[in-house]
């Protein structure tokens, strides 16, 4: 019994360590400094559908949903929040990202807490460590799927044509 409880000891130990090296969400406005001109990242993401991902739930077609699922708000409602905001679903790790963001920059390319820093985001080795992460169809798939209410298939080539937003 003794034993037990000193193997739960650290494990608890282990998990809360865990859990305070865990990135954080910074939000699009720390990516938008340096993301702004070269690239313009942030201009095509702010123009794309993503960034209005939370503002969709509160139209109409959103409204209309929900009622037909017996979901009243969908802009407070996990349910939905889960692929339209990714601030809604971080949880606890939130430092600065709004649940307005919607998409943004870091549901794709994870949380930035670590790798924003100016010397380790110029270096990609460095930066991939500390938790950037460059997505692939694998990633587009956790929301573009059947489970959302108004899916019609997805073809990753089509979409990734629509959200580029590379280097010259
Ligand atoms: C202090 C400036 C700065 C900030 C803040 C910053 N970046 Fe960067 N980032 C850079 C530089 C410099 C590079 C190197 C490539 C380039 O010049 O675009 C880079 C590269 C990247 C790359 C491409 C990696 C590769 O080599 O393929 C991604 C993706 C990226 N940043 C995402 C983000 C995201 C998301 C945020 C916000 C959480 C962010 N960056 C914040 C400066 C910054
Ligand atoms: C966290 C969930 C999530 C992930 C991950 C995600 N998307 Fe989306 N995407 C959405 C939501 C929600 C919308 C609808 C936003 C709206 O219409 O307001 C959307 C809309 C889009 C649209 C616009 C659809 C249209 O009809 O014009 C494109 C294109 C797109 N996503 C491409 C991608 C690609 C490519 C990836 C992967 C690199 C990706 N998405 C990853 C949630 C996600
Ligand atoms: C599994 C992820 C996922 C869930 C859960 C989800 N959505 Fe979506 N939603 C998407 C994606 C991805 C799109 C882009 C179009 C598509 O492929 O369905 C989208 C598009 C939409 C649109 C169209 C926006 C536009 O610009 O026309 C509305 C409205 C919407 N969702 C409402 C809801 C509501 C309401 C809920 C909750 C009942 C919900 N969604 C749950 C992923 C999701
Ligand atoms: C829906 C997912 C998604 C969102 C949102 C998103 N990105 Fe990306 N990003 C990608 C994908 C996918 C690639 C790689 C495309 C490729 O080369 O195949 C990429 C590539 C990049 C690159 C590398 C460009 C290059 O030429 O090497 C940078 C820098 C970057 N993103 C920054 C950002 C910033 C900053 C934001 C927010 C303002 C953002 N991204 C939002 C999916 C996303």
């Amino acid at each position: 019994m003794k034993k037990l409880s000193i193997v739960m000891a650290c494990m608890l130990f282990l998990l809360s360590n865990v859990l305070l090296a865990q990135n954080k969400y910074v939000g699009a406005a720390k990516c938008k400094m340096c993301h702004m001109a070269k690239g313009k990242q942030y201009p095509q993401w702010s123009a794309s559908k993503h960034a209005k991902a939370f503002e969709a739930l509160k139209g109409e077609a959103a409204l209309k949903i929900g009622k037909e699922k017996g979901i009243a708000s969908p802009s407070t409602d996990a349910k939905c929040l889960k692929c339209h905001s990714t601030a809604a679903a971080a949880g606890a790790l939130v430092d600065g990202i709004t649940k307005e963001e919607g998409v943004s920059c870091e549901t794709c390319h994870g949380a930035g807490s670590a790798y924003k820093a100016p010397a380790v985001m110029r270096n990609k080795a460095d930066a991939m460590k500390n938790g950037l992460i460059l997505p692939n169809e694998k990633l587009c798939v956790k929301c573009h799927n059947s489970e959302s209410p108004t899916f019609k298939g997805f073809d990753y080539a089509a979409s990734l044509a629509k959200i580029i937003h590379k280097n010259p």
